[in-house]
């Protein structure tokens, strides 16, 4: 098969390497029809994950069809098409019991395009399938559920549910990528007073009022929390989601927020940032951290496919699957190309219902 494999930092290349097989009784193979890049794979291509070992092939969200199952596969078939999530879950371990898959001890976790042969090809491995991937129903077609994959998920379990955004809230979301984007999409779930959006680029600020941002300020050039206190009577942001990932964005949420108010960092962190206690102390703020866990995938599907949810604007730019190299380069220039999911698409790729029928029946 065809598939875009690591070589060690800034190497990378779309090449023939061997077509995976079944090696556990609980595998499943799948057909990658439409698959798509994450910042994460840009860290890895830097050699900031150091775990993942050159040869291995990238990429950790899809969707595809199955083409072969383990003799220990009872839930899935030939020609079921799956959401391929970022986590895996061996739902053995104590973790997976009580729905923290991202920290799964049984094997899962987050593995693919990691320790395992990722998504960005045109087969794919997938370990405890029938605990890890998401039956997709007929009538979405791949864009629509492609990125619950990752972002989605990301967004609304570290970032709003964590958060505890509620009705008439003030959300206040740092950082407008896909990940803040997705946190201002999904706190709309729960109908806040005001979503406000926080980025140093106009451009990524004018995509947060695409995504429902009711207000917008560019921190490098306004005083964001004398505009935040503005609006909330002095009080603060009920909810400042951290979605970027470096100090200053970190220490500006515990700004941000109100007394009794919640900062829920989404962002993965590379350096220290400091938690003033000595202002803090006495606010009664609550802070929390988390790794997606993707227990709130199978809600999500639901929010699309009963049209409450439409995470579709995500797509800003499509390339064959065997394109993928110009793809990471669209999607690495984004603040030229204004990139924010690139689709990776495949012969089969599930454009329209119709569509689905012919992808089964190959
Ligand atoms: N916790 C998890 O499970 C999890 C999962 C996936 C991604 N993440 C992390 O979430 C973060 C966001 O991901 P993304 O893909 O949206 O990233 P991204 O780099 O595409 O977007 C980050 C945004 O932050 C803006 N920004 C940079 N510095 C800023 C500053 N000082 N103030 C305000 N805005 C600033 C950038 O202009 C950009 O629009 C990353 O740190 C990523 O690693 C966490
Ligand atoms: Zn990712
Ligand atoms: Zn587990």
């Amino acid at each position: 098969m065809q598939a875009l494999v690591y070589h060690g930092p800034g190497r990378k290349d779309w090449e023939t390497t061997a077509d995976p097989g079944i090696l556990a009784p609980t595998d499943a193979i799948v057909r990658i029809d439409s698959s798509t890049i994450c910042g994460t794979d840009l860290h890895i291509l830097k050699g900031d994950v150091p775990e993942v070992q050159p040869g291995t092939v990238l990429g950790h969200e899809a969707v595809g069809t199955v083409i072969e199952t383990g003799s220990a596969v009872t839930t899935l078939g030939e020609g079921d098409r799956v959401l391929v999530s970022c986590i895996t879950s061996c739902g053995r371990c104590r973790f997976c019991k009580e729905g923290h898959y991202g920290l799964c001890t049984g094997g899962g976790g987050w593995i693919f395009g990691h320790l395992i042969n990722g998504l960005q090809a045109e087969y794919a491995r997938v370990p405890f399938a029938d605990t890890s991937v998401y039956k997709v129903p007929d009538t979405l077609t791949d864009e629509q559920v492609l990125f619950l994959a990752d972002i989605l998920p990301t967004a609304y379990e570290v970032g709003v549910l964590n958060g505890k955004v509620d009705a008439g809230d003030t959300v206040a979301v740092v950082g407008a990528g896909p990940i803040g984007l997705a946190a201002i999409m999904t706190a709309r779930l729960y109908t806040p007073a005001r979503v406000i959006a926080l980025d140093l680029a106009d451009a990524r600020l004018e995509k947060a009022r695409e995504f429902g941002a009711d207000v917008t300020i560019n921190n490098g050039r306004e005083d964001a929390v004398a505009v935040v206190q503005e609006l909330t009577e002095g009080l603060g942001a009920d909810v400042a989601i951290e979605a970027v990932g470096v100090p200053e964005t970190f220490e500006l949420c515990t700004e941000l927020v109100r007394p009794g108010g919640h900062v829920a960092n989404v962002g993965v962190h590379g350096h220290s940032a400091t938690l003033h206690l000595e202002t803090l102390w006495i606010k009664d703020v609550t802070i929390t951290t988390g790794l997606v866990d993707t227990f709130t995938t199978p809600r999500l599907l639901d929010l699309i496919a009963g049209g409450r949810l439409d995470p579709t604007p995500f797509a800003t730019h499509r390339f064959g699957l065997s394109d993928t190299l110009a793809a990471y380069e669209t999607f690495a220039a984004a603040g030229e190309t204004n990139a924010l999911k690139v689709v990776l698409e495949g012969e089969y790729a599930v454009r329209s219902p119709q569509a689905k029928r012919e992808a089964v029946s190959v």
